[in-house]
Parts: C-alpha cells; structure tokens; sequence
C-alpha cells in the first residue's frame, strides 16, 4: 500500500508536495491559492483537522502524507488574551511548534515557520538584526520566542520568519477594525507612539512558498532566522490615516477626527513593544526576496473589504 502511494505520488506532475499547518488564518489562506496556482501538491490543515498541540496527531498526520516540506501557519495570536491564557499560548506556539519540528526531523523534512517582532522589546532605535536578544514584553511574544527555541533545539533543517503587523482580505485585523469603526464613529483615537511595518498577508504568502522552492533546491544551505517586514515603517495612527485615505477614494465615512493618542491612554493587557523595526537584509543579500511596500497593496485590498 504504500509503494503504491510512492509510486503514484512520483507519477503525479506535482512539483511539491507541501502540508499546511494554520490554514484557516490570515496567511494560511492565502497560500494554499498561490501554491494551487503553481501546480503544487498541499495539504491544507485547519485546527479542526490538526491541532498542533496533540504530538500524536501531528505525527501521525505528517507521516501519513510525507510532504517535501511543512509549512507552520499555526498560532495563538490573540496577543491580549494570551496575558491570561498563557498555558493556551505555550501549547500551541511553543509545544505545537516543537511537535512539528520533532516529526519533520524524524522524516528529515524542512520546516518553515512563522515567528513575529513581539519577540523584541521595541527600545532599541536602531532596526533588529536576527541575531539580536530577545525581550518579549508579553506572554505571546515570549510563547513565540520559545516555540522559535524549540525548534532550533528540534531540527536543523528550519526556517523560522520574523514577521510583523500582519493584515489582508482574511481574518481579523487592524485594516477591518480601522474600516468598520470609521463607518461607525465621527471620531477615533489611535495610538501614535508605537512604530512597525505593516506586513500583507498575501506577500508574506508568497515568500514563504519562494523560500520553500529555495529550501528544496539541491544544496540549500541558509537554514536558520530571517525577518521580512513591510515597508515604511509607520506609527499604528499614521496606517490608520493611510487605510481611512485610501477608503475614502471610493465612499463617504462618517469619520471626522482621527486623533494621535500615546500609549498610556489606551491601556492593554499586554504591553507591545513601541520600536520593534526588523533589519531585513539577510532575507534580501542572501535569499534574495526584498521585504514589501505596503502601501500599494493596501490599495489594492480596501476596495475588496468595503461593502
Ligand atoms: N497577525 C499578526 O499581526 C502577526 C504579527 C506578527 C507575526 N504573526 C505570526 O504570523 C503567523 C500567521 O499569523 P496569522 O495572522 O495568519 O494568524 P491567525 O489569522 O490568527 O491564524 C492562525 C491560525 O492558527 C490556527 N490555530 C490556532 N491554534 C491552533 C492549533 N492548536 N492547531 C492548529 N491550528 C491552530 C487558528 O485557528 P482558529 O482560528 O481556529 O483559532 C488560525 O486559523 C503566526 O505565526 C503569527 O504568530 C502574526
């Protein structure tokens, strides 16, 4: 039975075979059409058909298929809630990760994984470089820093992508909340002193399905961390203007006042990092993808979200 499948697996014109991890996310969605289109073989996985926090499950699962390579869209991204669901946090971002890393190890294939700026304090001035310490401010920052951890403890064969401030046409995001909320008030307030690159989901897509063509290719040696971060980088209220700009080409919002704030007046229960810049030149010198400009693709997406 299964020289049956290696057979017809080989017979198959698939020129990857890719399992998916997070596929309902935002950035889970948006690969498995870019890799469909490229005539790849993926197996999409939302939580309901693996929960990377079951070790069984992903072993049997990813055995099953034998993929070339996995690709971790999985997460626990609700950075607030986290400050109260740390043990949730941890399962999925670190353990889940560190099941994954295991059974790729065991059946020696490559894994991709998605990692984010909070794992930094966002004091430093100057842009982070991969090899910088980490600081996290919060329980999800420091669940990420450690499923990054438990990966390298894992398997070598990884890449692991610092990302940040991520939104598109799917799942929520600070593009949906901005749009729905200036349809909704005459004023908002948005916090003005925290800084970062806003990064398309859909670009990120891509670029995870550019590294995983990279990492197949005979002789691949670039295992190990990289950032990729949209570009320029801005304050949460300077995106917000560009969002409530661009929507406003194509509708009347009611939206009259769109008022800087710091921080201190819009409290959280996590703390986020105010600075948290990611140096991309590693993903640009030596895997050879330059980090998005935001701002068209933006464009291109708030006519998409409007009704
Ligand atoms: N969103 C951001 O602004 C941001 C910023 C920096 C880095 N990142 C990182 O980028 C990656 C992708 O983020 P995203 O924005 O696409 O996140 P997302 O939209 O929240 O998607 C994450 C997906 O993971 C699924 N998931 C949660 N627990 C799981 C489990 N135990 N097993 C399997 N699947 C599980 C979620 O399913 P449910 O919906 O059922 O929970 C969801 O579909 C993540 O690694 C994230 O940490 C995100």
């Amino acid at each position: 039975m299964e020289g049956d499948d290696a057979i017809s697996n080989r017979e198959k014109p698939y020129a990857m075979k890719v399992l998916l991890t997070g596929a309902q996310g935002q950035v889970g969605q948006e690969i498995t059409p870019l890799a469909l289109r490229q005539g790849w073989q993926i197996l999409a996985l939302e939580r309901a058909a693996l929960d990377i926090t079951d070790p069984q499950a992903v072993r049997k699962t990813v055995t099953a298929f034998q993929p070339q390579i996995v690709l971790n869209c999985a997460a626990y991204t609700a950075v607030d809630l986290a400050e109260s669901q740390p043990q949730q946090a941890f399962a999925v971002n670190r353990d889940g990760a560190r099941h994954l890393a295991a059974t790729c190890a065991e059946i020696g294939c490559p894994l991709l994984h998605i990692s984010t700026d909070y794992v930094f304090d966002g004091t430093q001035s100057d842009p982070y470089p991969e090899t910088a310490p980490p600081g996290p401010l919060g329980v999800y920052g420091a669940s990420k820093w450690a499923g990054e951890e438990a990966i390298r403890a894992a398997w070598s064969n990884h890449l692991i992508v610092r990302v940040s401030w991520v939104f598109g046409f799917h799942g929520k995001n600070f593009v949906k909340t901005i749009l729905r909320l200036a349809a909704e008030r005459e004023t908002l307030a948005v916090v003005a002193d925290q800084y970062g690159g806003p990064t398309p989901a859909v670009a990120i897509a891509d670029m995870m399905l550019n590294l995983a063509r990279q990492a197949l290719a005979p002789g691949f040696g670039q295992w190990g961390t990289c950032h990729y971060q949209g570009w320029p980088v801005v304050s949460w209220h300077d995106f917000a203007q560009a969002i409530v700009a661009t929507a406003r080409e194509q509708t009347r919002l009611p939206l009259r006042e769109l008022r800087p704030i710091p921080t201190r007046d819009y409290p959280t229960p996590a703390q986020r990092p105010a600075h948290a810049i990611l140096d991309c030149q590693r993903i640009r010198d030596q895997l050879g993808i330059d980090p998005p400009d935001w701002r068209p693709i933006l464009n291109h997406l708030i006519p998409r979200l409007l009704p």
